[in-house]
């Protein structure tokens, strides 16, 4: 199984960045932990993060092969259609993560553009989200392979 593990922009400066929204670890160590549970699982992770939205739907078109996508979009998500029809185009189960809960703040963060080309959407447990966004997508792609 092999998932794309995609962060959009500012992701890069976790650690330093609003700590009280999104924890004091850095990306890098958030990647490790992840590493760490995909290791145990068997998975095949690819990371990546960009501060650009072409870069980012470049990443989507060149690994359309891959059986899954987690992925906070960031910024991104309350402003991109670009990212949206990338998802779609695709056609590669997705999971929207957000370290934040992005319904308890600012109103422009509640909508995502994102989200109804997802499975689903995971915010506000900080790095752990990504594990949950993992979790549920490895538990959707073997319920497909049972199917
Ligand atoms: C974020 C939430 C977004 O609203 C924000 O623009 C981010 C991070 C999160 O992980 O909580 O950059 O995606």
């Amino acid at each position: 199984m092999e998932i794309l593990i995609i962060n959009g922009p500012n992701i890069n400066l976790l650690g330093e960045r609003e700590t009280g929204y999104y924890g004091s670890l850095t990306l890098a160590e958030i990647d490790g932990i992840i590493m760490e549970y995909g290791g145990k699982k068997n998975i095949k992770l690819s990371f990546f993060q960009s501060n650009s939205e072409g870069e980012i739907i470049d990443f989507i078109h060149n690994n359309k092969k891959a059986d899954g996508i987690v992925i906070n979009p960031a910024a991104y998500t309350h402003t991109s259609i670009a990212i949206r029809d990338a998802i779609s185009s695709v056609s590669v189960p997705t999971v929207e993560v957000h370290l934040s809960n992005i319904h308890s703040r600012e109103e422009f963060r509640r909508h995502s553009h994102i989200a109804p080309v997802c499975i689903g959407q995971i915010t506000g447990f900080g790095y752990y989200s990504y594990i949950l966004g993992l979790m549920a997508l490895e538990n959707f792609l073997n319920s497909k392979k049972n199917q």
